[in-house]
C-alpha cells in the first residue's frame, strides 16, 4: 500500500508574498488531512542539513541562502498516497513546466523560487517530518 503521509513547507518567497492562506486552503481542500504544523525559520545547517543530497549541485548555496531568508511554514500532511498526489498538487519544479493549477503555477516565481516543497518518497517525507517536528507535535 501507498505511505499515506508526506512532509511539505511553504517556503520563504510564498510567505513574504502573503500566500500561506491560500495555499493551506488549496491543499486540505484536495483532501490532505494536516497531522503537524508550525512557522518557523531553518538556521543555515538546517538548510545545509535538509538539502544535503543537493550539496554538489552549482545552486546549493542560493538554494540555502533562499531558504534561511524568512519563516517557513513546514507541515505533515496525510492522504492515501500521500507524496505522489502532493507532488502532482505542487506541480513541476520549474513554474513554467507546471501544469495548470497546480500550486506552483499560481505562486512559483520561478526555478529556485517556487513557493512549495514536497517529498519525494515516503522514506524522505518520514525523515523530514522528523526533522521539524517531534512525536509530541504530530496528531
Ligand atoms: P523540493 O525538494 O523543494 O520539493 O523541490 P523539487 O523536488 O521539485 O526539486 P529538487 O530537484 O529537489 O530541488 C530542490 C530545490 O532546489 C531549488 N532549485 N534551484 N536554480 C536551479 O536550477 C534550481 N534547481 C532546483 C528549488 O528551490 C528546488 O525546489
Ligand atoms: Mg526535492
Amino acid at each position: 500500500m501507498a505511505g499515506n503521509r508526506t512532509f511539505t513547507m511553504i517556503k520563504p518567497d510564498a510567505v513574504e508574498d502573503g500566500h500561506i492562506g491560500a495555499i493551506l486552503e488549496q491543499i486540505t481542500a484536495s483532501g490532505f488531512r494536516i497531522v503537524a504544523m508550525k512557522l518557523t525559520q531553518m538556521t543555515q545547517r538546517d538548510a545545509e542539513t535538509f538539502y544535503a543530497i543537493h550539496k554538489e549541485r552549482p545552486f546549493f548555496g542560493e538554494l540555502v541562502e533562499f531558504m534561511t531568508r524568512g519563516p517557513i511554514v513546514a507541515a505533515i500532511l496525510e492522504k492515501e498516497n500521500a507524496v505522489e498526489d502532493f507532488r502532482t498538487l505542487i506541480g513541476a519544479t520549474n513554474p513554467e513546466d507546471a501544469a495548470e493549477g497546480t500550486i506552483r503555477k499560481k505562486y512559483a516565481k520561478n526555478v529556485g523560487e517556487n513557493a512549495v516543497h514536497g517529498s519525494d518518497s515516503d522514506e524522505n517525507a518520514e525523515i523530514e517530518g522528523a526533522f521539524h517536528f517531534s512525536g509530541r507535535e504530530m496528531f
